[in-house]
């Protein structure tokens, strides 16, 4: 009856210490010890294992008693854990062993048989697949939500005009709602990167074993199918040892920050009251403690400051991999605490930017359009109307910037001088000038896939939804 209620268990060295003359020290136990962090593999490691059983009994190499015993075992475990009862012991080393010295106290020798044809190095990287696996799927709903809320945002503001901006200086107008779409073409592609990741983390490494593969008459297509594998991983030291997978997931990861991170500096920047084009509703900002008249972006602040772990962590990833011979060595128990922060970021991240650019986001349209008005915005309109009537592009250049230069010294925008001053700079100035030297003028003329008339912002919402709802069916 005692095997029933979760007690405390004893040491791990028992499961490979017959040839010790000596325990491992109090500090090199804690030194190498994993279950800290690695227990988040837990419910991974029990459909590991399950399938691994499974696969066992379908060969013949357990039989169905054993089987039912630790089906029966692994269940219990699963809702100890659930429970928050199972007892993690750091004398058991690994989420592996915790768990395998657990099933034994439950059903005795059928989970002493768990074990065959199996190392804890192909368990290992099977469980990280499975983990990452589902973690990925959580990473593209969410990312399906962020661009969602760009799209909804992009057809609000397909006619709010703001200034564009090259070195940060105002270069064209542009709408604000074809600005919000680059940010939907950038998810975009992330998401895509993740997916096509994914097929690559979807391998199974079980049945390589330790680094060689097993004696046993196993089949790894079975378990493979029984986990949702899309195949097996077709060399055992490569199974055992490759990281690469992390790596390319951590990959797109960082790029999934480092666009966050671009947003966010535009957000501080916009919501910064020398900008004023947005404002950030109070919930993602905080005041100063000194200051009473700030309302810091906090949010975006720390969005792009939390970039900077991410890219950590992928380089910590890619430096772990570099010096290791084949096969597995103890190097690679490194990986999961780079790996478990970038998906705990990026999943933080994602959540309350989407919920930020869904509901905490306003436009001040006023301002952007003052903006655009200031910088001389529309001077390569009047550059190319000169260009329609016959004039050489360079000649057109010069005539624009001394009507630029006049426009500065009088304080006025370019379309407030009077025709017969802008005339003064080429006479092939008309009077149907004023057409493209207004912003919105300015914007529609832009009207090809990619530009950013308000009617091609339309479009590209149109063609970004269809598109979301084909990945998502
Ligand atoms: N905790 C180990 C890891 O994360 C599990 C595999 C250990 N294998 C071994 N041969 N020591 O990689």
């Amino acid at each position: 009856m005692s095997a029933a209620k979760p007690q405390t268990p004893s040491s791990t060295s028992e499961a490979w210490s017959g040839r010790f003359s000596e325990p491992v020290s109090e500090q090199v136990k804690i030194y190498t010890a994993s279950v800290d962090f690695d227990k988040r593999l837990a419910f991974a490691d029990i459909d590991g294992s399950l399938a691994h059983a499974r696969m066992l009994a379908h060969v013949g190499v357990l039989t169905d008693t054993d089987l039912r015993d630790i089906e029966r075992g692994l269940v219990q475990i699963r809702d100890e854990i659930t429970r928050g009862e199972f007892v993690w012991s750091v004398d058991l080393e690994d989420v592996h062993f915790n768990i395998e010295k657990r099933l034994t106290a439950l059903v005795g020798d059928a989970g002493k048989r768990l074990h065959t044809g199996r190392s804890r190095n192909d368990q290992v990287a099977t469980d990280i697949r499975l983990w990452l696996r589902d973690a990925i799927d959580h990473l593209l709903d969410q990312l399906q939500a962020l661009r969602e809320a760009f799209i909804d945002q992009a057809e609000k503001h397909a006619d709010t005009v703001m200034p564009g901006f090259t070195h940060l200086q105002v270069a064209q107008p542009v709408t604000f709602g074809h600005h919000l779409m680059a940010y939907e073409a950038m998810f975009a592609r992330d998401a895509e990167r993740l997916r096509d990741a994914r097929h690559r983390v979807n391998r199974m490494p079980l049945g390589a074993a330790a680094l060689a593969g097993t004696g046993y008459p196993i089949d790894r297509e079975y378990a493979a199918k029984l986990l949702g594998f899309e195949a097996v991983c077709p060399n055992s030291l490569d199974a055992v040892s490759d990281r690469d997978f992390a790596i390319e997931f951590s990959a797109t990861a960082t790029l999934i920050m480092v666009h966050l991170s671009r947003l966010s500096e535009e957000l501080v920047l916009w919501s910064s009251p020398r900008f004023d084009f947005v404002h950030i509703a109070d919930r993602f900002c905080t005041g100063s403690s000194i200051m009473p008249q700030k309302k810091n972006p906090d949010v975006p602040e720390l969005v792009r400051g939390k970039t900077g772990r991410v890219v950590g962590h992928l380089m910590g990833l890619i430096t772990l991999m570099k010096g290791q011979p084949l096969a597995y060595n103890k190097d690679n128990q490194e990986d999961k605490e780079p790996l478990f922060d970038t998906v705990d970021t990026l999943a933080a991240t994602l959540a309350i930017v989407t919920d930020l650019i869904a509901h905490g986001l306003t436009a001040v349209p006023e301002r952007m359009r003052a903006a655009a008005l200031e910088g001389y915005a529309t001077a390569t309109d009047l550059a190319d109307y000169l260009v329609c009537r016959g004039l050489p592009f360079r000649d057109a250049h010069e005539a624009v910037a001394r009507a630029v230069r006049e426009a500065e010294a009088r304080d006025v925008t370019l379309e407030a001088l009077p025709l017969d001053v802008l005339q003064q700079f080429s006479p092939l100035i008309k009077k149907d000038v004023f057409d493209i030297l207004t912003l919105e003028g300015s914007v529609a003329s832009r009207n090809h896939t990619g530009g950013t008339a308000p009617e091609q912002v339309r479009k590209a919402v149109v063609a970004a939804r269809a598109l979301l709802k084909d990945n998502s069916g």
